[in-house]
């Protein structure tokens, strides 16, 4: 079990995943996630957003996220740090502030030269913003959308660059494997971004799948060109596949290898995509069966913590690249 090594032989720069402080409650999970041999890279699911590192204005937090950067950094593991801008998980004083241009500018200058500030030269990306759009490719509204225009994608790579220029500036969001419309909002976004004159590095596809809706290993390919063409990195950076119906089965769970094979397949094909994470890797820690009821079962080990046929092919697939 070397999925790191193997995606690491097979031309990426890492196979990671996402990690939650609590993690440690559950000791063999816990004891998985250490099995550095696996995941060369970690993204705290929660400990970076806005509301743990600034709860109230102007007093930041960091003793969870260090925890964990600093394990990553002492087992010689990349950092892929997550998130600046995103409307969900912000604390009240900022979602329900009434703000200005000026004082959202200030607001969004302070948080991410303060947070950028503390991680400098610890993570190997950022995701700049998240979640931008709408599946139709619209601009979400969220309180810096509403305060600044479009004006605030520029704004915050900005901050971000001026921050830490060590670090990868990355724009991320969902559902951009599968809908054109909002794949190329995204485009629009990082066009807006460069047209500033303001570093973006990569986009970066959270790949939240759904057994039996996920797009051809070739389909795939051809939306991370999209930006590739701009001149930018790509990363699958939350990668699970669901379910639905509960019980899996046989059936299922083949299908299920199938398409985590035609993810890390197409991140394969193209050779700036940089690498894979998976959004926690055991059923037993997944943010899917609360948020999506009747599906789960989403990841590369069972609920006791052993390898699932999608963890056969994705590591089948890394070692015959
Ligand atoms: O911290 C509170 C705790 O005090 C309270 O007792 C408990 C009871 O509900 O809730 C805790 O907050 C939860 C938080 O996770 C921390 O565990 C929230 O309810 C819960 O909604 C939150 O879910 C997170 C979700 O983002 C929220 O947006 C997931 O763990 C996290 O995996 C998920 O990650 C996102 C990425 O950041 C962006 N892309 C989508 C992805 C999946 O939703």
């Amino acid at each position: 079990a070397q999925l790191n090594a193997l995606a690491k032989d097979a031309g990426l720069l890492y196979f990671g995943t996402a990690v939650s402080p609590g993690d440690s409650n559950d000791a063999p999970y816990y004891r998985l996630e250490n099995d550095i041999k696996n995941f060369g890279q970690y993204t705290p699911d929660n400990a970076q957003k806005w509301d743990a590192l600034q709860p109230s204005r102007g007093s930041f937090s960091y003793g969870a996220a260090d925890a964990i950067v600093n394990r990553a950094l002492s087992n010689k593991m990349l950092m892929r740090c997550h998130t600046l801008v995103w409307y969900s998980q912000l604390p009240g004083w900022v979602s329900s502030g009434s703000w200005t241009k000026d004082t959202m500018t200030a607001v969004m200058q302070t948080h991410i030269s303060n947070v950028m500030g503390h991680f400098k030269g610890k993570c190997y990306a950022w995701d700049v913003i998240n979640e931008a759009l709408e599946d139709d490719g619209s601009y979400r509204n969220n309180p810096f959308l509403k305060a600044l225009g479009d004006s605030y994608f520029a704004l915050s790579f900005k901050f971000a660059a001026a921050a830490d220029a060590t670090t990868k500036l990355y724009y991320n969001d969902y559902n951009l494997e599968y809908f054109p419309v909002k794949a190329d909002g995204a485009v629009r976004i990082a066009k807006l971004v460069q047209a500033a004159g303001v570093p973006i590095h990569g986009v970066g596809l959270q790949a939240h799948m759904t057994v039996g809706r996920t797009p051809s290993r070739a389909n795939l390919t051809w939306t991370l060109n999209k930006y590739t063409a701009l001149g930018l990195d790509v990363a699958y950076t939350e990668l699970d596949v669901r379910i639905k119906p509960l019980p899996s089965n046989s059936s299922s769970l083949q299908a299920q290898a199938k398409e985590y094979e035609a993810i890390v397949g197409s991140c394969l094909d193209v050779p700036r995509c940089v690498g894979i994470t998976v959004w926690g890797f055991g059923d037993s820690h997944s943010w899917i069966p609360s948020t999506f009821p009747g599906a789960g079962d989403s990841n590369l080990y069972d609920k006791n913590s052993k390898p699932k046929p999608a963890f056969s092919s994705v590591s089948a697939l890394l070692a015959s690249a």
